[in-house]
């Protein structure tokens, strides 16, 4: 199959663009497009086998649920039900934009492909203009996963989602790079007190600012069943391994001296305040106190590492505030948890 990247100027809608996209996704085929917060492999949400192909081209495990994207509020009433309160207070507020609410679904409305069998389903309205345009002529919900191969960074750019899924998809929507650059927040509305199940961009205070006391799942140990079953699998992760080390200049400097000791080749993946460390390769995750740029530059950097011969690749902790949070639960699974000790 050939893959088409096609340009999407957000202020001068191409239409051509969009109208090859709505067919390709009535007839059932998969199309990649840009929201604010990674891009989207969309297929339409009730077609089985229109679904069928995202797993296929993503090479994603089939117990894990995909998130359905809507252009307006009201298409929700159709595949969900007994919306509680809180969640209405969330999309008036939040909506468009990256968050994710699961909800009660409506059984035999969506293909069944898109919650893995289970009873709820993750919904939201994306904000970016490129995804609503397609969205609201469609009229149709749409499921769609980050549009990386299973386990890699999702993608922010376009050319990400080319060198993973080339060949596989026919088409992706280019609008430039991503804006926040990690996905959506996911919040849990079934259980007892909305819980977030994955940090993103919407934060904890934020969420909390609007209908109070928020909970957070643990990260997912592997003997307990997953409330966001995506996350018990390896993540965001380049080939070679990453190591969480404490932020400090001295401590860095002194594992990549060790690291060189045994002949490897080493990157720093880190604020520019560790710039001065001597390293083979090093990439930037701007200003240490602009953490929305880090959360910007983060994917990049890891898919980064893969276009050289590093070794290892050492990442100093950031501040767990604000979208801090969501960053360092990404290098958590990027890292496998793993720490560098000298
Ligand atoms: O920002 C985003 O959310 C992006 C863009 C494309 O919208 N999408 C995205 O999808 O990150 P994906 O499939 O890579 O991540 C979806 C996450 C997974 O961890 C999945 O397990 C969880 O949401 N999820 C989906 N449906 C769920 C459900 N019914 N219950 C619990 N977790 C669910
Ligand atoms: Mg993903």
């Amino acid at each position: 199959m050939k893959t088409i990247i096609s340009i999407v100027d957000n202020l001068s809608a191409d239409k051509l663009s969009y109208t090859q996209a709505v067919d390709l996704l009535t007839n059932g085929e998969v199309v990649a497009f840009p929201t604010e917060t990674v891009y989207g492999l969309g297929a339409i949400a009730t077609s089985e086998a229109a679904v069928a192909k995202i797993f296929e081209a993503k090479g994603r495990p089939q117990d894990n649920p995909l998130i359905v994207h809507v252009g307006s509020k009201k298409e929700i009433k159709a595949f969900t039900h007994d919306i509680p309160n809180l969640a209405e207070v969330c999309m008036n507020t939040f909506w468009p934009g990256p968050l994710t609410l699961i909800l009660p679904l409506k059984t035999d409305t969506l293909a069944k492909n898109v919650s893995a069998g289970l009873p709820t389903v993750g919904v939201r309205m994306p904000e970016h203009p490129v995804a609503l345009e397609l969205l609201k002529q469609l009229k149709q919900p749409v499921a769609a996963p980050s549009a990386n191969k299973s386990g890699k960074p999702s993608p922010t750019k376009a050319a990400h989602v080319y060198h993973d899924l080339k060949g596989k998809i026919p088409l992706i929507l280019d609008g430039g790079t991503t804006g926040i650059g990690l996905e959506s927040t996911v919040i849990d509305f079934v259980g007892e007190i909305p819980t977030i199940l994955r940090p993103g961009g919407i934060t904890k205070e934020m969420l909390e600012k609007v209908i109070g006391p928020v909970g957070e799942a643990k990260p997912t140990d592997h003997e307990e069943a997953p409330r966001a079953p995506g996350m018990k699998y390896a993540h965001y992760a380049p080939d070679s391994p990453v190591f969480l080390i404490e932020a400090s200049i001295q401590k860095v400097q002194e594992a990549v001296e060790k690291i060189h000791n045994e002949q490897k080749k080493v990157a720093i993946i880190a604020s520019d305040s560790f710039n001065q460390v001597q390293v083979d390769y090093f990439f930037s995750l701007g200003d240490e106190n602009q953490l929305d740029d880090a959360a910007h530059l983060l994917y990049q950097a890891l898919r980064d590492c893969d276009e050289t011969d590093v070794e290892i690749i050492l990442v100093p902790v950031l501040s767990k505030k604000g979208v801090g949070k969501a960053i360092m639960n990404r290098l958590e699974k990027a890292s496998n948890g793993n720490w560098f000790h000298n």
